[in-house]
C-alpha cells in the first residue's frame, strides 16, 4: 500500500498553486474543521489538508461521514474565490468533475457524477464533497471543499452496504491514493481557473452532462414543498438541475434546497 505522506503528493504534484501547501495529518477531526483553522490563520489558496482518519467526519445535512484509517481519500481543499457568495455553491460541481478526472486519470476508472455532490461506480457511491463557506459580506470570502473517495475501503455499514462501494471494491485492484489526490488537485485547478473567468460553469457544461448518471433518465425531485417526478435534461451554466415534469413544463432545481433520486433506486 502506498502510504499517504507530503512527500508522496507533492512529488507527483504538477500544479501552480492547487496542493502546493499540503498538510498530511494520521488522524484529525475533520479535515474540513482543519482546513478552515488554517483558513483563519491565513493559509493561501490551494492550501490542502489530507487525513488517514477523522474522527468527526462530516457529510452533508448533519450527517457523519465514516472515515476509518488507511483506506479512504479523506481531503479538503482552501479556494478564496474572488466572486459573490451567491455563486460559490457551483464550487461543488467543479469539484465534482476534479474528482471524475482524477480518478479516470490515476485509475483508468469512469466513474459518473450524481448531481451535485456524489460521484458514483457501478451505480454505487464511491465519493461525496462537501462544501462549506465563510462569507464576507456577500462575497465569498474562503470556501472549503471537502471531497471523500471510497479508494481501498472493503467494509461497509449495514445501512451503507447497497448503495456505497469503493474503487477497490469495484476494481478489484488496489487505488493508488497519492496518485489520485495528485491528479484531482490537477484538474481542480484547472476546472477552477476556468471556473473564476466567467464566474459560472459555461466552460465545462457539457462535459458535466455527459459525466452525468441521470441524464436523460427519470427522477424523483424530493421537495419539501412537494415532490414530483420528471425527466433529467442536464445543468444549466449556474448548475442547477432541469427537470422536464410531466405536464412538459421545466423546472431549474437548485441544490441544497432538494434531492433528486433515480426512480428506480440510489442514481
Ligand atoms: C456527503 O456525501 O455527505 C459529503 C461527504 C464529504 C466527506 C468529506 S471527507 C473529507 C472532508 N472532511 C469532512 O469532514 N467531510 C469531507
Amino acid at each position: 500500500m502506498e502510504y499517504l505522506t507530503e512527500k508522496a503528493v507533492l512529488s507527483r504534484l504538477s500544479t501552480k498553486w492547487a496542493g502546493r501547501n499540503c498538510q498530511v495529518l494520521q488522524v484529525t477531526d475533520s479535515t474540513n474543521i482543519q482546513c478552515r483553522r488554517l483558513a483563519e490563520e491565513g493559509q493561501p489558496e490551494g492550501t490542502l489538508v489530507l487525513a488517514e482518519s477523522q474522527k468527526a467526519g462530516k457529510g452533508r445535512r448533519g450527517r457523519t461521514w465514516v472515515s476509518p484509517p488507511g483506506a479512504g481519500i479523506w481531503m479538503s481543499i482552501l479556494l478564496r474565490p474572488d466572486c459573490p457568495a451567491d455563486k460559490a455553491s457551483m464550487l461543488t460541481l467543479v469539484a465534482a468533475l476534479a474528482v471524475e478526472r482524477g480518478i479516470r486519470k490515476a485509475e483508468g476508472l469512469a466513474t459518473k457524477i450524481k448531481w451535485p455532490n456524489d460521484l458514483v461506480l457501478n451505480g454505487k457511491k464511491i465519493c461525496g464533497i462537501l462544501t462549506e463557506m465563510k462569507t464576507a459580506g456577500i462575497r465569498a470570502g474562503y470556501v472549503v471543499v471537502g471531497i471523500g473517495i471510497n479508494a481501498n475501503l472493503t467494509e461497509f455499514s449495514e445501512d451503507l452496504k447497497d448503495k456505497a462501494t469503493s474503487l477497490l471494491l469495484e476494481s478489484g485492484k488496489e487505488a493508488n491514493r497519492p496518485e489520485i489526490v495528485a491528479a484531482v488537485m490537477e484538474a481542480m485547478e484547472e476546472y477552477y481557473e476556468a471556473f473564476l473567468q466567467e464566474q459560472n460553469l459555461s466552460a465545462m457544461v457539457e462535459e458535466y452532462n455527459q459525466k452525468l448518471v441521470s441524464l436523460n433518465r427519470r427522477v424523483r425531485v424530493l421537495d419539501p414543498a412537494g415532490g414530483y417526478e420528471g425527466q433529467c435534461l442536464g445543468i444549466t451554466s449556474t448548475g442547477e438541475l432541469r427537470v422536464k415534469k410531466d405536464d412538459r413544463s421545466v423546472v431549474s432545481v437548485v441544490s441544497g434546497e432538494v434531492s433528486v433520486r433515480g426512480v428506480y433506486g440510489y442514481v
